[in-house]
């Protein structure tokens, strides 16, 4: 309960008062389905315990002023200024120093949140946000979709948006997308906000049905060991944008509206337009799709104990045909599988950030004690191993 009581402080020693409530959200890891959400396939994570707080109160003055406690200062703006801040082309008010990286998250929910609810900056009062959050950043379990999560339904709540969550979960990700100017998918923010207990959510990326799908990890003596490389990773710049672009160009080539409407069958005649850097991005794709239903499906079928085989070939194919992970993560996986764990692979986009590895109960400590000691004899950073588990998405606390 720490980071919601710091929330809280946060708030009143901004403020001066008590919020007016707390809402959070959680953080996610994924367990198939890498990079499928933009080319509108399926993808199945799932929220876990780690949150994110966000402690809100209205004002008078037509301020919107958020805090955070991994931040030094507050930052505000007038509602009223949120869509001459945003608007503009996407990731601007960052990269031009107007807003730090941070606050873009917060505040860019404030401005998507109002336009997805049709309401003018003038209908609306003012607002205080702090937030406090004990999602490891940096650590690939959306540590900023848990940020979009709470600020979005603290704000549906002080502003009577009547957002549904599915809306909120598209607030997000456009604040991601247009005001921090990350051009990431919808998976995070869904998995965040609309998670369950025990249980993943699968999400249809073209048609954003969800559906829980039951883990059963308890009932069967197993549990997901989430080993952070401490390798940091960033999706505004870099790889991540690359491997959009060259799905996007594939997909194109092949006549196709997204990588989601190429079959497994149509990869020899793929094989034969694209150059290999392109033919071995859509592969993956093609087969990350695949293996996300068959993960579907053995779930219901034969239960966890029975998807290992299919966590592995997802981490081999990121490994070597949409080339997304690094030596750290290749040694995770590796040391998780020889100390026994029944799957492991990277979870998230990828460059650095956490294995998810699913093992027995008792094996847990077996397999982070291994992990440390592989990491050291590489010379690698220590990983910091924690189980992780299926747990509620947005919600009110207090
Ligand atoms: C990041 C993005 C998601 C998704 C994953 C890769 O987490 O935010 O939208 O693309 O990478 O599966």
């Amino acid at each position: 309960m720490t980071a919601l009581q710091d929330a809280r402080d946060l708030f009143g020693s901004l403020t001066g008062r008590a919020p007016e409530g707390v809402w959070s959200s959680a953080g996610r890891a994924n367990l198939i389905g890498e990079h499928t959400d933009y080319n509108e396939g399926f993808v199945l994570p799932f929220a876990i315990q780690h949150r994110t707080y966000a402690a809100a109160g209205m004002r008078g003055d037509g301020l919107i002023r958020v805090a955070s406690t991994f931040a030094p200062d507050a930052v505000e703006l007038r509602v009223a200024d949120l869509e001459a801040t945003f608007g503009g082309a996407a990731g601007s008010a960052v990269a031009e120093g107007r807003v730090p990286e941070w606050a873009a998250y917060p505040l860019g929910v404030a401005w998507a949140a109002l336009a997805a609810a049709r309401r003018e900056a003038g209908d609306v009062a003012g607002v205080d946000i702090a937030i406090a959050s004990d999602v490891p950043i940096g650590a690939g379990l959306s540590s900023s979709a848990a940020i979009e999560g709470a600020v979005a339904t603290a704000l549906d709540t002080l502003w009577d948006l009547g957002l549904e969550p599915l809306d909120k979960a598209r607030v997000g990700r456009r604040a991601e997308n247009e005001a921090v100017g990350a051009p990431t998918g919808i998976m995070d923010q869904v998995s965040s906000i609309m998670g369950r207990a025990d249980a993943a959510t699968f999400l249809d990326c073209r048609t954003l049905e969800t559906r829980s799908v039951d883990l059963g990890l308890g009932r069967e003596g197993l549990a997901l060991l989430a080993i952070d490389t401490r390798v940091k990773h960033a999706h505004a710049t870099g790889g991540y944008g690359d491997r959009r672009a060259a799905c996007e160009r594939g997909a194109a080539a092949l006549g196709v509206p997204a990588l989601r409407d190429v079959a497994a069958a149509d990869l020899d005649r793929a094989r034969d337009i694209l150059d290999d850097v392109t033919f071995r991005r859509v592969r993956h794709i093609v087969t990350e799709n695949q293996r996300v239903l068959d993960t579907v499906g053995v779930l219901s079928a034969s239960g966890p104990r029975a998807i290992g085989e299919l966590l592995v070939a997802s981490h081999a194919s990121m490994r070597d045909d949409f080339e997304i992970s690094v030596p750290e993560l290749d040694l995770a996986v590796e040391t998780a599988l020889e100390a026994g764990a029944l799957g492991a692979r990277m979870t998230g986009g990828g460059f650095g950030g956490s294995a998810v590895a699913l093992v027995e109960v008792e094996a847990v400590d077996v397999v982070a004690h291994e992990a440390a000691r592989a990491f050291a004899a590489r010379g690698y950073t220590a990983p910091h191993c924690f189980t992780i588990e299926p747990s509620e998405g947005a919600r009110r606390d207090a």
